[in-house]
């Protein structure tokens, strides 16, 4: 990877930034009548995060030549906030115990415990109504609405959290925690983009999932080595915090950990291939092999 490709695909990721921050913001900051919830609410979101869940229903969008509307920019929105609900928890004394999110103290932190767990909370069905919203065809919006559930519940994203607080040592529940944990989201995220544009192509969302899927491998291999070698600067969030974690690193050691994410690299450049426009989605993988954040 050149300079110039991760600089055009910083550049690219502040764009997005610009579309969907402001709906982000804007959302948030009526989302509770109670002021001490409503400040928890607009903590959980602000910070350094990448936006990459937006980045890529926009670029799925991108894909089948849907131009980023309004409901494209809301759909993007509400896959962040049930991201950063997942965050919140996630830092949770009872979960990871994570002083620093996005560089700024964990919203238990700045608040209290329970302030976080009520402003997760109330993340989720934010998100929920802003795909309830949408001013696209019934059809479509109950099409999200199932895949989204499916993402991020019990089957889900759930489910992988609940594997990495009790986990199994071998290599292929690792592997399952991670897809269900970090990878769940990431597939809705790429299959949204194609759903909100309506008619979608099954065998276009089928590996539109599975680019998804191995983005979630690779984000999480990447935040291991992140979590060993990167700093608090860089991340800003703790390092050196995976010790009783079960990863891919300590199932692989170093060398086996990079060897895998090398191939998953070049299996998810392979199937970016079978997709229109898809230069977004090749830089996307270059930055991911050597993000420092
Ligand atoms: C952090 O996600 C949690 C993981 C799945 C590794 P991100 O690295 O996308 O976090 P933000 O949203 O950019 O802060
Ligand atoms: C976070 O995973 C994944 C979810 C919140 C679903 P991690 O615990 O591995 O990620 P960080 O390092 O806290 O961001
Ligand atoms: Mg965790
Ligand atoms: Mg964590």
């Amino acid at each position: 990877m050149t300079a110039s490709t991760s600089h055009s695909f910083l550049s690219y990721l502040a764009d997005i930034k610009e579309l969907v921050a402001p709906r982000l913001s804007q959302v948030v900051a009526t989302a509770s009548q109670h002021p001490r919830l409503q400040q928890a609410l607009v903590h959980s979101i602000e910070g350094s995060s990448k936006l990459i869940r937006p980045f890529l229903v926009l670029a799925f969008a991108r894909c089948v030549h849907k131009p980023w509307t309004a409901e494209i920019i809301d759909t993007a929105v509400a896959v962040e906030l049930v991201h950063s609900y997942s965050l919140v928890h996630d830092d949770l004394p009872a979960m990871d115990n994570a002083d620093l999110r996005r560089g700024l103290p964990s919203c238990w932190r700045a608040f209290d415990e329970a302030t976080a767990i009520l402003a997760g909370d109330a993340l989720i069905p934010l998100g929920y109504d802003l795909i309830i919203n949408l001013p696209l065809a019934a059809e479509t919006r109950l099409a999200l609405l199932k895949e989204f559930s499916h993402a991020i519940g019990g089957h889900g994203l759930v489910a992988g959290q609940m594997m990495d607080l009790y986990p199994n040592h071998d290599l292929q529940s690792i592997h399952d925690m991670q897809l269900l944990k970090t990878g769940a989201l990431l597939k809705f995220s790429c299959q949204a983009g194609i759903l909100v544009a309506g008619s979608p192509d099954p065998l276009l969302l089928d590996k539109a999932g599975q680019f998804g899927l191995n983005l979630g491998l690779i984000y999480q291999i990447t935040d291991d080595f992140l979590s060993e070698q990167s700093t608090v600067e860089m991340t800003g969030k703790p390092v050196h915090n995976d010790a009783n974690k079960v990863t891919f690193l300590t199932a692989l050691g170093t060398a086996g950990a990079k060897s895998y994410l090398q191939q998953l690299l070049e299996d998810t450049h392979a199937l970016a291939q079978d997709f229109e426009n898809n230069d977004c989605l090749h830089q996307l993988l270059d930055f991911l092999a050597i993000r420092t954040f």
